[in-house]
Order: structure tokens, then sequence, then C-alpha cells
């Protein structure tokens, strides 16, 4: 099944719809399942980008499908002027509000309710651009690239982190059976959404990754494109450049 037709919930809404609904149902426990799922790793993963993106001293950062703003928390540490994160789902941005709060960043950091696919930001508005985890979710993968390459400044850095499936035949059976078997079965104990983790394999599965994503990256018009494997290949960090 392609990527943009692998849905939340199989209903009739659109995928957008159903992503926002399903971010909305975890937010509570989106934070505490991250590091029971991931073991804690995402937050060296984020950290691995925010270094990358600090070559280049970005001033104006746009952290893209923000969710409960960890990414945007992380890009603090680079000292820029402004971060702005969006996120189609305000129970996923409650939560980063008041995270952002309690670490008195809340004069860098505006989160802003924004859909990646029709962004009002101008030409060439931001340094750096960063999305975690967020463009398997896209309802059109190429209009949100686009859209991201159109804001981005020349010049300006992409980082994107996702999920990816790993090519050693071994590890890639043990991803797969953590994937089909545990992950639904935690994530549904814990976050009550029986479908949503459920959804993240079947999305993760038919997303094109690897290289697959950076050809992508450079259809959309992004240079100096490429990507680095983490943790065994479970991951990846994409970036290139207007
Ligand atoms: C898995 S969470 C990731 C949150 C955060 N970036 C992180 O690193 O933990 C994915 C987020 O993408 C958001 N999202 C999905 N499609 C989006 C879109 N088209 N525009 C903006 N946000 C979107 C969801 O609402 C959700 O909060």
């Amino acid at each position: 099944m392609k990527h943009d037709n692998v849905t939340p919930y199989n209903n009739k809404n659109s995928k957008k719809e159903q992503v926002a609904l399903m971010f909305d149902n975890i937010s509570g426990r989106y934070d505490l399942l991250n590091s029971i799922l991931s073991f804690g790793t995402h937050k060296g993963w984020r950290k691995k980008c925010v270094k990358m993106l600090g070559v280049n001293r970005p001033a104006t950062i746009l952290d893209v499908a923000t969710g409960t703003a960890d990414f945007a928390i992380e890009c603090a540490k680079l000292n820029p002027t402004k971060i702005i994160g969006i996120d189609i789902s305000e129970g996923m941005m409650k939560i980063g509000r008041e995270k952002i709060k309690k670490l008195k960043l809340d004069k860098l950091i505006t989160l802003e309710q924004g859909n990646a696919e029709t962004l009002v930001y101008g030409d060439n508005s931001f340094d750096a651009i960063v999305v975690g985890f967020g463009v398997r979710n896209f309802e059109n993968l190429q209009k949100g690239l686009s859209n991201l390459f159109r804001i981005l400044k020349p010049g300006g850095q992409i980082v994107i982190l996702e999920f990816s499936y790993p090519t050693n035949p071994i590890i890639k059976a043990g991803y797969s059976f953590y994937f089909s078997y545990i992950t639904p079965v935690v994530g549904k104990i814990f976050s009550k959404d029986q479908r949503a983790y459920s959804y993240l394999m079947e999305s993760v599965k038919a997303f094109p990754n690897n290289s697959n994503f950076v050809t992508i990256l450079n259809e959309t018009g992004f240079k100096h494109t490429g990507y680095k494997g983490l943790s065994l290949g479970v991951a990846a960090i994409y970036y290139g450049q207007k």
C-alpha cells in the first residue's frame, strides 16, 4: 500500500484528521511511551540532529510536527533568536507548552497550530527546519516537503528524523517482531488507543526509507542531501540544504 494511504483508523476521514485525532488521544502518554518503547534512545537521536544543525548557527528554527516539543526544546541549546513549533494536534502541543513554560523557554519557543502541507509562512523565512517522526504522517508527503523547501532560506538546512527499517536480516526480524507484537500491546495498555501503535509499524513499513527518501529530498530540490542510520538502522537522520 502507498504510504499516503496508510491511516490510523482506516475510516473515511482524511489522513490528516485521523492523525490529529490519534495524537490528541495519546498525547497524555506520548512522552512516557516514547521512552519505554525506544528504551530512552529517542533523546540521543534528537541530540545528534541538533548537533548537526549547530554547525550553521541558525537564528530562526521551525520544528515541524513538534508534538510535545522535545525537538524544539533541544534546539534551544543552539541559542537561536526564535523557535516556532507547529503541529495539527492541539493535545500534543498542550503538553509541549507546559514543558516549555516549566523550562522558562516560553519567550524563545512558541507553538502554533499548523499543517506542514499548507504553511502560512512566507518564502525563505527560516534558517533551519527540523522534523521529528512527522513526515511519515503527512497526508501528502510531496506537498509537505515542497512547502518546507519554500519557507527555508537559501543555504538553510533541513534535518529530518524518522524511523527506518534495518537491512540486516537478523536485526530486521527482531525489529519486525518487536514492532508487530510488543509495541502494539504496550501501546494499547498505556495509551488506551488500540490502533495507534499498530499504525506505527504499518506506516514505518510503507514509508520510503534510507536512499529512497534521499531521492525524494533531491526531487524536491534539496541539495547536499544524505542520511545517517541510527541504532542499527532502526531510525535515520536525513539532511539537506536549500
Ligand atoms: C510521532 S509525533 C512526533 C512529535 C515530535 N516531533 C517528536 O519528535 O517526538 C508526530 C507528530 O506529527 C504531527 N503531524 C502529523 N502530520 C502533520 C502535518 N501535516 N503537519 C503538522 N504536524 C503533523 C502529529 O500531530 C504528531 O504530533
